[in-house]
């Protein structure tokens, strides 16, 4: 994974302050609060001058945000892009202005991979496979028909795409595995909570598992199926992803059955790597963060520790 990106570290001096301009997506979600706190914290501890601005999950305004540090000459810019797609014009843009991009959590699709320098975050299709083998492992019979409800994330972002393609490489192994709608729940809660209400008037009780592609949305179908008179977690099983505090309390209430982490925590990490930008350090092109899955039990016990 290791790339030469010299070309594009050479413009800066050793020694000065880093002025890293960050074009959050929005704050769609816990796990979104949770990650915009830890790079704001970690500017704080590494002495990074940062400016954060949240793009309200807009790809218009998260592009003008970038257009707008390429025109003041930061030295790193780091961005969780809201989409996979349209990226190519800004960062060419970027790299014409000698200013590297560090692509944060999502992954996207350009013509030339060169215009971007470094991704840090997760295997998001790895984390749509643990859901679906937690389904495959706990599913009663290999003939019985289970039905399933997905809720995806944001239209053509990288996390909705790379889940559905994670989990279906799995399920497609198993014929009475059956996706039975999926509906985009955009991350959110209150979007989850309506995709399910919609969902639990189509199928009813027929439903038997809802794959959510993030826990908001996760904890929004469980509203619905409680107002429905269903029992999640019981007559409707839940996995999902993110593994935030409100996902372990929903576990440890036997709500929800399963959630594999996606670790929000990367400030850290983004301003090593913005650091090491500007002293023209060559830096992997991915660092991928390894992350776990929690069963009810496992998050009974580890919840105390989950502090976003
Ligand atoms: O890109 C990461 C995803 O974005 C998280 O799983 C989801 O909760 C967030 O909104």
């Amino acid at each position: 994974f290791y790339h030469n990106r010299n070309d594009l570290t050479s413009h800066i001096e050793n020694d000065e302050k880093v002025t890293l301009g960050f074009a959050q997506v929005g704050n769609e979600s816990a796990w979104r609060s949770a990650n915009t706190e830890s790079i704001i914290k970690a500017a704080e501890q590494e002495n990074v001058d940062l400016q954060l601005i949240n793009a309200n999950n807009n790809q218009e305004k998260q592009i003008a945000i970038i257009r707008d540090f390429i025109k003041q000459g930061v030295d790193v810019i780091a961005f969780s892009p809201m989409v996979e797609n349209g990226w190519d014009e800004v960062l060419q843009e970027a790299k014409d202005a000698g200013i590297p991009v560090i692509l944060c959590d999502r992954e996207i699709k350009v013509q030339d991979d060169s215009l971007w320098t470094s991704f840090i975050g997760s295997d998001f299709v790895e984390e749509g496979r643990r859901a679906a083998q937690w389904v495959v492992d706990h599913k009663e019979s290999n003939t019985e028909t289970v039905n399933i409800i997905e809720l995806e994330g944001t239209k053509s972002s990288a996390p909705a795409t790379d889940r559905k393609q994670g989990f279906k490489e799995v399920s497609e192994h198993h014929p009475n595995l059956h996706i039975i709608d999926s509906l985009s729940g955009d991350f959110t809660l209150g979007k989850g909570k309506e995709m399910m209400e919609k969902a639990l008037q189509q199928f009813g009780s027929e439903i038997d598992i809802v794959y959510s592609h993030n826990d908001d949305m996760a904890i929004g179908a469980i509203e619905a199926i409680e107002e429905y008179g269903l029992q999640p977690g019981f007559d409707i099983k839940i996995i999902s992803i993110d593994a935030t505090n409100k996902a372990f309390k929903a576990l440890s209430a036997g709500k929800l059955n399963f959630t594999v982490e996606c670790n929000p925590l990367l400030g850290p990490q983004i301003m090593q790597a913005a650091k090491e930008l500007k002293n023209g350090t060559e830096i992997p092109m991915k660092i991928i963060t390894s992350e776990e899955t929690f069963t009810q039990e496992e998050a009974k016990k580890e919840i105390k520790k989950r502090n976003y």
